[in-house]
């Protein structure tokens, strides 16, 4: 069954990007509603746009947390959502949004618990790790928290600089995003 999507992205949509080319090539059973940026003009909104889905901005300048994030949920009203996804939404949600959206994912850079935090390539690379990963997770109130949906390891070669270490592992979620919302979406819609 089609999962209906929004995706939520501060940046430069790489994610978003497989994604919608996963839709695309008919391997993941799904169809992005919205993609939501807080930050004017990104590449993910370009990407969105580019595949006929609607890209709205909400800019948290100027806004407390609170007021940005009703803001956010107030658009999501328009739609009919089974799941949040983030790709590179560099805001953290609060207890009130998770509340009204509990099923929200999210794909970090590294084997959570291990490097948590914004910068999770850099910290797993300057630990001299010999095994980075990717983790998909359901999002909690802490950050880079929750339930894991799924986690694909990678290795840190030792002539490794941090740009192939990054782009080894870029390659890992694009893969493996899909892989996990092709994976929910066989288990059917679920509408917040
Ligand atoms: C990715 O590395 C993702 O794991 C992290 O933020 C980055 C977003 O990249 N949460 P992009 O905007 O999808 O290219």
């Amino acid at each position: 069954m089609t999962i209906q999507l929004a995706i939520l992205a501060s940046g430069r949509g790489s994610n978003l990007q497989a994604i919608l080319q996963a839709i695309g090539n008919r391997d993941l059973d799904a169809k992005v509603q919205v993609v939501i940026s807080n930050v004017p003009g990104t590449r993910a909104l370009a990407i969105a746009k580019s595949h006929q889905v609607t890209a709205v901005e909400i800019l948290h300048r100027g806004l407390s947390h609170h007021e940005h994030e009703i803001l956010v949920m107030r658009e999501l009203r328009n739609y009919c959502i089974d799941y949040v996804v983030l790709a590179g939404y560099m805001r953290i949600l609060t207890s009130q949004f998770l509340k009204s959206y509990p099923n929200v994912i999210n794909i970090h850079p590294s084997l959570l618990p291990a490097f948590p935090g914004a910068n999770a390539y850099e910290d797993a690379f300057n630990a001299d790790v010999i095994t980075s990963g990717i983790t998909v997770h359901f999002v909690d109130e802490q950050v880079d928290h929750g339930p894991i949906l799924a986690q694909e390891e990678f290795p840190r070669l030792p002539d490794d600089t941090i740009e192939a270490f990054k782009s080894r592992g870029l390659a890992v979620e694009h893969r493996l995003y899909p892989r996990v919302l092709q994976s929910l979406a066989k288990k059917g819609p679920v509408k917040l």
